[in-house]
């Protein structure tokens, strides 16, 4: 007679095992994708499985209904307490009897994936360095001398096959009182170093304990703080959160923070200790939003520029504001809350900060380049990350390029004299009458038109602020198209224009596009500064591509992909227009969110993918914008709307 035969579904994976073989094994033998944290004690309920009854001709086999065992006490006494939905078996109790087809439901997988929401992107498959486990440790008695933590390692190598595991003093506090109180059975959170496979006990919880243990992804820029609080064991977003960068006190752009650290002693360390108030600032407000208790976080993903990481670390930054731009390390850093200051999560919290790819281009870089994979791409894609500092990766299966870019923060924006941040009241849309020369637009909040019935009501509550990034970008295009304003950038007058929205402004002209001083409200005008403003930071986002395409020997690209929170409200005609971004097809202008964000939240899910980016970044070739002659002859070229030699015959 030859042995049940066993097939899992969705793998596929199929082996004959003897009858009385609990599933859960069969699976673990067969490497099938299936969950445990009680080590099938019937306690955690992360093994359900649903059986399959009937033919499968595919298969070759008939199953039968009692192809698995009957219920046992474990079975029945779980759906009494705690229900079991039906159809389900818990597959660490449940036995083979004959032929079976076992289907895996993703929510018992641990390689479970998290669906992503932008067009570009794949899915993240769940794969955390940090996991619970239930164990049941031995009693200490007098014959028995081994210490509490011996004790436990032992029943983790007995139960879980899992060896060298350090604990931080601030677990070894806790250990004694946590496994009295739980009868000598725990849960223990287990970090595993990806380098070497070495565990961390990160923190323990008396008895089984199922209330999930989290990461932040944190996005650390320097304008803004952004974090999603990810559960780690499904992968979803909890809770996501965004806080100022307080030390923009300090300089609004990067190397004005430099300029800072060098010029006042310890001025470096003031940061640091601001950027990491700010962090425990935000992780309190996200743990709050979320309703958990912030020592559950037990794990954190940086992603930052190198100025911002030698800030966070605690580094002097003034290497990063001269040539030639030497990082204390570009190396992926692993590190504790505890050393880091940060108080407010997990005392013994494990933080990761992805590796820098050159001195200017930072881990927020190699984290687009994660969540983006232009090294796995079959057509040419540039992909721009647009911030105070454009950071630009271009490349195909055959090579990678980066390089950032001082755009400065003209495009969120700052320096702009109706500028605003995008919240509520910026107009966001802008379109201008090439006839009339009269504008309408749209503000954030509202889905009206400034021209549509009811627009006024609608934006009663927020009222009409300013222009943010996006809107400005839009305004400019749009003045080009519309005649109001040259090739070169200048501003017509009422007379050459003809319309009376070309307001003399000193010795230049400005344009109106509202005007609500009668009603109380501001004067959102484009002026000649502005025009000027953005033309420079266009022209240095443009000369980084061009840059890299000589680099790569290219005239075009195949594809744009405009990432950062605020790509993903540029229009990409009007940055084209504008001459932003190299002519495409403007179906082939994809825009990826927060890719930066993203890639944080991959490394955070799945450790695979910190091996991987850390690869990644040493098969990438810098391009160092700062002393390239040829960057200032692209700059110059890219000053004109849309270029002063380039053409875009994907706009006529
Ligand atoms: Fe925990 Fe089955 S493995 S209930």
């Amino acid at each position: 007679t030859t042995d049940p035969l066993v097939i899992f579904t969705p793998s596929g994976k199929r082996g004959r095992f003897p009858v009385g073989t609990p599933v859960l094994t069969a699976a673990r033998q067969l490497g099938v994708d299936l969950d445990s944290v009680c080590g099938g004690r019937g306690i955690c309920s992360k093994c359900q499985i649903t059986p399959s009854y009937g033919e499968f001709p595919k298969h070759g086999v008939h199953v039968a209904d009692d192809a698995l065992s009957e219920w046992n006490a474990v079975e029945e006494r779980y759906d009494r307490v705690r229900g079991l939905t039906k159809g389900r078996r818990l597959g660490c109790q449940a036995t083979v009897q004959s032929d079976i087809v076992i289907d895996v439901p993703a929510e018992s997988q641990v390689h479970r994936q998290v669906v992503r929401k932008a067009a570009t992107q794949r899915d993240i498959v769940m794969d955390p360095a940090t996991k619970l486990y239930y164990v049941e440790v031995q009693e200490p008695d007098m014959h028995e001398p081994s210490g509490d933590l011996e004790r436990l390692c032992k029943a983790l190598k007995d139960q879980w096959q899992i060896e060298g595991v350090a604990a931080p003093l601030s677990v070894m506090r806790k250990l004694q009182p946590v496994l009295r109180k739980g009868g000598w059975k725990a849960t223990v959170a287990l970090h595993k170093d990806h380098h070497s496979k070495d565990h961390t006990l990160v923190d323990i919880y008396p008895g089984f304990d199922e209330t999930p243990v989290y990461g932040l992804a944190i996005d650390l820029g320097s304008t803004t703080v952004a974090a999603h609080l990810c559960d780690l064991r499904t992968g979803l977003v909890a809770a996501s959160a965004g806080i100022m960068n307080p030390q923009i006190r300090f300089g609004e752009d990067l190397m004005s923070r430099v300029s800072y650290a060098m010029m006042n002693k310890g001025g470096d360390q003031e940061m640091t200790r601001a950027v990491r108030e700010a962090i425990d600032q935000l992780t309190k407000d996200i743990a709050l939003e979320a309703d958990i208790d912030p020592a559950r976080i037990l794990e954190a993903v940086f992603v930052c520029n190198p100025v911002m990481h030698h800030l966070l670390i605690g580094l002097d930054p003034v290497e990063l504001g001269q040539a030639p731009f030497a990082l204390a390390t570009s190396d992926a850093m692993s590190l504790t809350s505890t050393e880091l200051g940060l108080g407010a999560m997990n005392a013994a919290a494990q933080i990761y900060i992805l590796p820098c790819i050159a001195g200017h281009v930072g881990a927020d870089c190699a984290a687009v380049a994660l969540s983006e994979e232009p090294g796995k791409s079959e057509d040419l894609v540039l992909i721009v990350d647009v911030g105070t500092n454009a950071e630009l990766l271009l490349g195909n299966k055959t090579r990678v390029l980066a390089c950032s870019s001082p755009t400065g923060p003209a495009f969120e924006g700052a320096q702009i004299s109706s500028g605003q941040r995008a919240a509520p009241g910026a107009i966001e849309r802008i379109e201008i009458d090439p006839v009339t020369k009269e504008p309408r637009f749209r503000v954030i909040g509202s889905d009206l038109w400034s021209d549509d019935e009811g627009f006024a009501e609608a934006t009663k509550g927020t009222g009409i602020s300013g222009i943010c990034g996006s809107g400005i970008i839009e305004a400019v295009a749009e003045m080009r198209m519309a005649g109001i304003l040259d090739a070169s950038g200048l501003i017509g007058s009422a007379e050459m224009t003809g319309t009376p929205r070309c307001e003399a402004r000193g010795r230049t002209h400005e344009y109106v596009i509202y005007d609500g001083i009668a009603n109380g409200g501001p004067r959102i005008t484009v002026t000649q500064g502005d025009i000027r403003a953005i033309q420079l930071a266009k022209s240095a986002l443009y000369a980084g591509a061009r840059l890299l395409m000589d680099e790569m020997n290219v005239e075009t690209v195949d594809r744009v992909v405009l990432a950062g929170a605020f790509g993903a409200h540029i229009s990409a005609k009007h940055a084209m227009v504008l001459g932003m971004i190299p002519d495409v097809p403007l179906e082939k202008v994809q825009s990826a969110g927060n890719a930066a964000g993203t890639g944080a939240r991959i490394a955070l899910s799945n450790i695979g993918a910190r091996s991987d980016i850390e690869q990644i970044v040493h098969q990438i070739t810098k391009v160092e914008t700062a002393i390239e002659p040829k960057f200032q002859e692209h700059f110059v070229n890219a000053n004109a709307i849309p270029h002063a030699t380039d053409t875009f015959p994907n706009l006529s």
